[in-house]
């Protein structure tokens, strides 16, 4: 498919709830685009700065589109995303990729068939600590990765769920929500998981989503490592609170959302924090710790992922979150969500072959 190259980009976003206005105001902010289109049943026709419609197919015949960022129900995802890419244009699709991996299958293989443009919106891989740290990691800065921990955790308000009761459903749980950003992330740091287990609970809040999960990982690279994350319990701790991403999440400097243990150093993410023992002394756990900062250029990452999805609309770059990449994540958040009820270590090459193939996993 022959990609536009004007100077300025004609971009629609359809969903205009909370993640679809944030979107909003991102490419109200940003160079070499400009908001052609909104599209959302719920929305007044006149009110945006720009034509509103009350569907993707009436906005994609109307508005003379070069791309579309789509921020509607998960469940709409993957049938959107390939209607917009039928029409032509460009797509940055939020997070999840689509409600589970069968179906995000199908959305890999339009891609393919449409030679679409298409990005994933795991923002937080477009955060300068983020590459810094796969820098780290993959540069062999720390070592051997022996582990990693990660936690997650802030308490959602209740009209979260009972304004907005697809949030409350099964597939719009923290897992799928929230924890699908940090395993994306785990994967793109440490590489793919091989085995997952996990235990969930909907205690707190008491819906048939899960507020509280914690996942026990085995990497193809040796590594073992535990995430923790909840959406029932107040805590400073998270990639959200450390990072300056969105306004919606108050930040405190410094903070950590994952620990990367390696065999000469360990890496806190994102605030880039690399302890090592001291080798003029003996590098073992007796030795003193010194602590250094890694260096990064700040950068927001919706605004470097706006950017990087200008440029993959152009044709001129790889999307750095594909439609099969994201399923891969997709498919490990699945196999967690499997992994709870049946207290099973969950073989995840195993699991997507059985989904592949048709099979109940
Ligand atoms: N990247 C992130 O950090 C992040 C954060 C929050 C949400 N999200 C993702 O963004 C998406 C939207 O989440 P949200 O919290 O904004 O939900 P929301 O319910 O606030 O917004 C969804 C919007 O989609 C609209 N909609 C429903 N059916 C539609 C249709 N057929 N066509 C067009 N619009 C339609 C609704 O009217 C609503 O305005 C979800 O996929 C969610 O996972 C991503």
């Amino acid at each position: 498919m022959t990609a536009p190259d004007p100077a300025t980009l004609r971009l629609g976003v359809i969903g205009a709830g909370f993640m679809g206005r944030q979107h909003l105001d991102f490419i109200r902010a940003a160079a070499g685009v400009s908001l052609a289109a909104v599209a959302d049943p719920a929305v007044p026709a006149d009110g945006f700065e720009c034509p509103a419609y009350e569907s993707t197919e009436r906005m994609l015949d109307a508005a003379q589109l070069d791309a579309v960022v789509i921020a509607n129900p998960n469940a709409l995802h993957v049938e959107t995303a390939v209607r917009c890419l039928e029409a032509g244009v460009a797509v940055l699709l939020e997070k999840p990729v689509a409600v589970d991996y069968a179906q995000s299958l199908q959305l890999v293989e339009a891609v393919k068939r449409l030679d679409g443009r298409l990005l994933v919106g795991h923002h937080r891989r477009h955060h300068p600590a983020v590459a810094r740290a796969h820098a780290a990691v993959h540069g062999g800065e720390l070592g051997e990765v022996v582990a990693v921990s990660g936690l997650w955790s802030a308490r959602k308000e209740d009209a979260y769920f009972t304004d907005i009761p697809w949030h409350s459903r099964p597939g719009a749980g923290v897992l799928l929500i929230n924890v699908v950003h940090d395993l994306d992330l785990l994967r793109h740091l440490c590489g793919e998981v091989v085995e997952i287990q996990a235990i969930q609970s909907s205690h707190a809040r008491g819906l048939d989503v899960e507020d509280t999960v914690t996942l026990n990982l085995r990497f193809h690279s040796g590594a073992v490592g535990s995430f923790l994350a909840s959406d029932a319990g107040v805590s400073p701790w998270g990639w959200d609170q450390a990072t300056e991403e969105t306004s919606a999440f108050p930040f405190l400097p410094d903070g950590v959302a994952y620990r990367i243990v390696g065999t000469r150093a360990a890496l806190s993410v994102p605030n880039l924090a690399r302890y090592a023992y001291d080798p003029s002394v003996s590098p073992d756990w007796h030795s003193p710790l010194s602590r250094t900062y890694l260096p990064v250029v700040p950068r927001g990452s919706f605004a470097a992922q706006l950017e990087h999805f200008a440029e993959v609309a152009r044709g001129r770059a790889a999307p750095l979150v594909s439609a099969e990449d994201a399923s891969r994540t997709l498919a490990l958040v699945e196999a967690a969500a499997l992994a709870a009820p049946t207290h099973r270590t969950v073989d995840v090459a195993r699991f997507r072959a059985d989904v592949e193939a048709g099979r109940r996993p």
